[in-house]
């Protein structure tokens, strides 16, 4: 967001923002590369891929931040050739400065001859590129409330600051949004594990699953759409 952020070194040696006027990270502290593996990559796209085989994974993700998401996504379809179009909101895209002051070209290093961090990020924003034969991307300068979309996604990553900074984002309204924006079997995944949440999830129609959480955090959610 527009608020002066502070860079942080978090325990698997990548970094992170922290917004100081919120009290927020971009990321955990117990690891931002870790963390957002754990919780999207593998208990979303993972999950996801091994129920629908070879299928294209349409991903929306809420949050685009510094893209570190986005980037594992792309090296994980690589890594299991499995193709995803990928959907990022962002209403306050960082500065180009900004993501290269985190240095995440140096924690990736790439053996096979894929796009770097930085060349990644650099990609202009309202145009889709297509940037290998596994991975798609747009991302949108938007808020996910004003976001509508005539095609469906199999998969939202919901990575939203916290409830205490951001308590409207987290409403039973906007998870009646995810769920009406996903295909049936659809899988939403976050790393809140918020009782109020897990509430608004189950009144939109969802299956929630309570999950263990990645290192430093007891819990994280997952909601099917039935
Ligand atoms: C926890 S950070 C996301 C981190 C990101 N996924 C990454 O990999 O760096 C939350 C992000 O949500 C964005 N955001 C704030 N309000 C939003 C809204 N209404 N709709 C979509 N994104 C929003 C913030 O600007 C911030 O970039």
């Amino acid at each position: 967001m527009k608020h002066k952020k502070k860079q942080i070194k978090t325990e698997d040696g990548s970094m992170t923002y922290r917004l100081e006027v919120l009290k927020e990270n971009y990321h955990s502290l117990y690891g931002a590369v870790t963390e957002s593996r754990f919780v999207y990559v593998t208990e979303g796209f993972n999950f996801w891929t091994q129920k629908n085989k070879d299928r294209e994974c349409n991903i929306l993700e809420l949050g685009y931040g510094t893209g570190l998401m986005s980037y594992l996504s792309f090296l994980e379809a690589d890594k299991i050739s499995n193709f995803i179009n990928y959907t990022s909101l962002e209403p306050y895209p960082m500065t180009i400065e900004e993501v290269y002051l985190l240095k995440y070209d140096q924690f990736f290093k790439n053996s096979r001859d894929l796009m770097t961090f930085n060349k990644f990020s650099a990609l202009s924003w309202e145009v889709a590129h297509e940037i290998s034969p596994y991975f798609k991307i747009i991302k949108k300068e938007i808020f996910f409330e004003d976001f509508k979309s005539q095609k469906l996604f199999d998969l939202i990553y919901y990575d939203a600051f916290g409830a205490h900074a951001q308590p409207k984002l987290w409403e039973p309204k906007l998870m009646k949004k995810c769920y009406s924006l996903l295909n049936p079997g659809g899988v939403w995944v976050s790393y809140c594990a918020k009782g109020s949440v897990r509430r608004g999830l189950k009144d939109s129609g969802f299956s929630v699953f309570r999950l263990p959480g990645p290192p430093g955090k007891r819990e994280m959610l997952r909601a099917v759409k039935g």
